[in-house]
């Protein structure tokens, strides 16, 4: 399967490209752990037929991880994202775990997915919100939110309000508005999200995602047409040593009110 053409939200596809190639393969394209998502799904109420959306869920991770946690609830989980060739990963991981009848991989745009206004109880996201920006992502996700339906998501966040020029830098041209936890928190209320609980992702979900990126950009190595992502992955996680005491990854747990 090919990428799909590229989606209002996404003018960037094409740039993005080559990063999509270079992540084939990893089962998570971005920080995050088992613990993390389970640690975030215990905070989240869930009633007895929950509708479930995981939104650029890349090659599924969590939402495979959802989907073998809730098997007793026997409910479809429709796990969306852009990149077709990583649903294909996906389709294959649920095959292989007997999942696929729990799992719907689907392409599409997470900012305009084919779900009916307040028809979720729990909206999933890691680490893709960005790509909408917070406080965009998270009026267009609410809609989609039964009054009382979870929205559960990670986010790039600064863990301080002046974190070291280079960080500041770097991460002004990857995710501009990016905001401290209160600040995100504060967005999330202005949007009508209460807020059920948030957490740092742990550093070590850091050098796990970094331990597939590394081993990725080795293997392509020869690839001329992925130096630039390959040296901007290997940039990412220079700056993550020097300075990711300053930034991390929240996940932040929200109940539609
Ligand atoms: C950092 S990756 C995270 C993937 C996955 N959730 C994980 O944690 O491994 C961000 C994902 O968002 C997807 N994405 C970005 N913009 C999108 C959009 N407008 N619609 C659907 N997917 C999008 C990308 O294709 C990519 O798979």
């Amino acid at each position: 399967m090919n990428l799909h053409p590229p989606y209002p939200s996404m003018p960037f596809m094409e740039a993005f490209t080559p990063l999509l190639r270079l992540f084939k393969g990893m089962t998570r394209k971005g920080p995050g752990s088992e613990t993390s998502t389970l640690r975030a799904l215990s905070l989240c109420p869930l009633p007895a037929n929950p509708a479930i959306a995981d939104l650029g869920c890349g090659s599924g991770a969590s939402a495979l991880l959802l989907a073998r946690t809730l098997q007793p609830l026997q409910t479809p989980i429709l796990a969306l994202d852009a990149d077709g060739t990583a649903l294909d990963d996906l389709r294959e991981s649920s095959q292989a775990q007997g999942l696929l009848p729990m799992v719907k991989p689907c392409t599409g745009d997470m900012a305009n997915p084919d779900t009916p206004p307040g028809s979720l109880d729990l909206l999933w996201s890691e680490g893709a919100i960005a790509h909408l920006g917070l406080a965009v992502g998270l009026h267009i996700w609410r809609d989609l939110l039964r009054p009382g339906g979870v929205l559960a998501f990670t986010d790039a966040t600064w863990f301080e309000d002046s974190p070291p020029p280079e960080a500041r830098r770097a991460w002004g041209a990857w995710y501009p508005t990016m905001g401290t936890e209160e600040a995100n928190l504060r967005t999330a209320q202005g949007a009508g999200l209460d807020v059920l609980g948030h957490f740092r992702l742990p550093r070590q979900d850091w050098w796990d995602y970094f331990d597939q990126a590394e081993a990725r950009c080795r293997q392509c190595d020869w690839e001329e047409s992925l130096a630039e992502a390959i040296a901007g992955v290997r940039g990412e996680m220079d700056l993550y040593r020097r300075t990711g005491y300053s930034y991390g990854y929240v996940f932040y747990i929200l109940q539609k009110a």
